[in-house]
C-alpha cells in the first residue's frame, strides 16, 4: 500500500515501505531543511546590506573617478589645489555633490606639448601624518598642523636638523587626461583615493 505523498516543485514523491515513525522524523527534517534553506535566501541579502556601512569608512565608500579640470584650466608648473565632488556615506544615508575631498594638481609639461601627450601630476591634499590639508609654499609643500614638508614632486623634505613627522611622501593618485566628445576639450580624470595616515607604507582605507 502507498504511504504519504509531498510535492517538491512539479515531482511527487511517496514515502513507501517505511514505518509511520520513520516518515514523521523523515517529514521533519524535510521541513527543517527547506525552512533553513528559505532562511538563509533571505537572510544573506539583508546581512550584506547592514553590513556595508560598518567595513566602509571613507568619505565615499571607495575610489571616486571624476573630471577635476581642464587641461586648459592648469598653468605649467604651478600647483592648482581642486576639490573632489563625490558622495559622502554618513552610515546609511548617502549624500550626493558633497566635497569628498582635495588634490593637488599640476601641469609639468609646457603649454606647447600637445594635449593627449601632457603632463600632470596629482596628489591627495591631505598629509599621511595625521591628514591635515597640505598647503603650497614657494619652494614647496607644507602641512601646517605639525611642520610636514614635501619637494614638488611629492617626496619628504629631508634637510640636517629637521625632523619630517610624516612618514612617507604625499600620496600620488592615478589619473588619466581624457577628451571630452561634445567639446573637443581634454580633462583631467583622477581616481581619488584615501590612504591611511601615519604609516610609512600606503594602504588604501577599506
Ligand atoms: S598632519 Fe601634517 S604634519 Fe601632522
Amino acid at each position: 500500500m502507498a504511504g504519504p505523498a509531498f510535492e517538491v516543485g512539479s515531482r511527487q514523491i511517496l514515502l513507501t515501505g517505511i514505518g509511520p515513525m520513520q516518515r514523521r522524523s523523515f517529514l521533519i527534517w524535510f521541513s527543517r531543511t527547506v525552512y533553513t534553506a528559505c532562511a538563509a535566501t533571505v537572510a544573506a541579502p539583508m546581512l550584506r546590506f547592514l553590513s556595508a556601512p560598518l567595513v566602509s569608512n571613507t568619505a565615499s565608500g571607495g575610489p571616486i573617478l571624476r573630471r577635476i579640470a581642464t587641461l586648459d584650466s592648469l598653468p605649467t608648473g604651478t600647483p592648482q589645489k581642486l576639490a573632489v565632488i563625490g558622495t559622502r556615506a554618513d552610515g546609511w544615508t548617502k549624500h550626493p555633490d558633497q566635497v569628498v575631498g582635495h588634490v593637488w594638481v599640476t601641469r609639468t609639461s609646457p603649454p606647447s606639448a600637445p594635449a593627449d601627450s601632457a603632463k600632470v601630476s596629482v596628489f591627495n591634499a591631505a598629509c599621511p601624518h595625521s591628514g591635515c590639508p597640505i598647503q603650497h609654499a614657494v619652494a614647496n609643500y607644507v602641512c601646517p598642523c605639525h611642520g610636514a614638508k614635501f619637494n614638488d614632486d611629492g617626496t619628504k623634505v629631508t634637510a640636517d636638523g629637521y625632523t619630517n613627522p610624516s612618514p612617507r611622501g604625499m600620496d600620488l593618485l592615478d589619473h588619466r587626461l581624457v577628451k571630452d566628445d561634445a567639446t573637443g576639450q581634454w580633462w583631467v580624470e583622477v581616481e581619488y583615493k584615501e590612504y591611511e595616515v601615519g604609516i610609512a607604507d600606503r594602504v588604501e582605507k577599506a
